[in-house]
């Protein structure tokens, strides 16, 4: 089979309700969630904190899809394992994280998990030109990470184009991360991405209780989208 490059939506948990996890992925995934994107902050590498391996073991049984783990930390290697272990199947950690980001993807991949590598607004296109034998996705950064619902960077949208052609026929994802609705969806769906995470685009206006949003949401960005 061909490498999937079909648009999945990956909506983040940092939009859901934090105290009812596991109802708000089993709820998002009914709705038509391809993947789930988890962000992982550690109030250093990003001015946030959101929460670790132990939550993320907690949350794994509810996810039937892809757990897409976002590792906004620093230093990011000493955790790797227990990410691993808690069931992620994608670790991503960001270039901008420390000195020895290829040690760190080599890490990834020993786990079994698959390896992504996220880029910050500032950073260029042709840093992960070194890394790209190592990498299963990169995620590019379309808002400066820390928190949801701010505004999408357009500027990035050049630097997914640029990287689509240094990826070339290597089987990698594009991820984008930040902004994501179904104005800006198109822009990064033309330029090569195949991965869209939303986070306040897909939670807005939903509930446990009251899921119809949901996938009211999901299918709006997936409509913005020339198939
Ligand atoms: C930002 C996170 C994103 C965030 C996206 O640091 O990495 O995953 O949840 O949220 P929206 O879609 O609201 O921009
Ligand atoms: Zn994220």
């Amino acid at each position: 089979m061909s490498f999937d490059r079909s648009l999945k939506i990956a909506p983040s948990i940092l939009s859901a309700d934090f105290a009812n996890f596991g109802a708000e992925i089993q709820a998002v995934e009914a709705k038509g969630a391809d993947w789930i994107h988890v962000d992982v902050m550690d109030g250093h590498f990003v001015p946030n904190i959101t929460f670790g391996p132990a939550t993320c073991a907690a949350i794994r049984p509810h996810i039937k899809t892809v757990m897409d783990v976002h590792l906004m930390i620093a230093p990011v290697d000493p955790y790797i394992e227990a990410f691993a272990a808690a069931g992620a199947d994608f670790i991503t950690a960001h270039v901008e994280a420390g000195p020895h980001i290829h040690r760190t993807l080599q890490a990834i991949r020993a786990t079994g998990a698959k390896a992504g590598l996220a880029l910050n607004p500032g950073t260029p296109a042709e840093a992960v030109a070194p890394l790209l034998d190592m990498v299963d996705m990169v995620c590019v950064m379309t808002v400066n990470p820390g928190f949801g619902g701010q505004k999408f960077i357009h500027s990035c949208v050049d630097k997914v184009r640029t990287l689509r052609s240094l990826i070339g026929d290597r089987e990698i994802h594009i991820e984008i991360d930040g902004g994501v609705d179904p104005t800006t969806a198109p822009l990064v769906r033309a330029a090569g991405a195949d991965v869209l995470v939303a986070g306040s685009a897909v939670f807005r206006g939903g509930s446990v209780s009251n899921p119809a949003p949901y996938g009211e949401n999901i299918r709006a960005i997936r409509a913005s989208v020339p198939s």
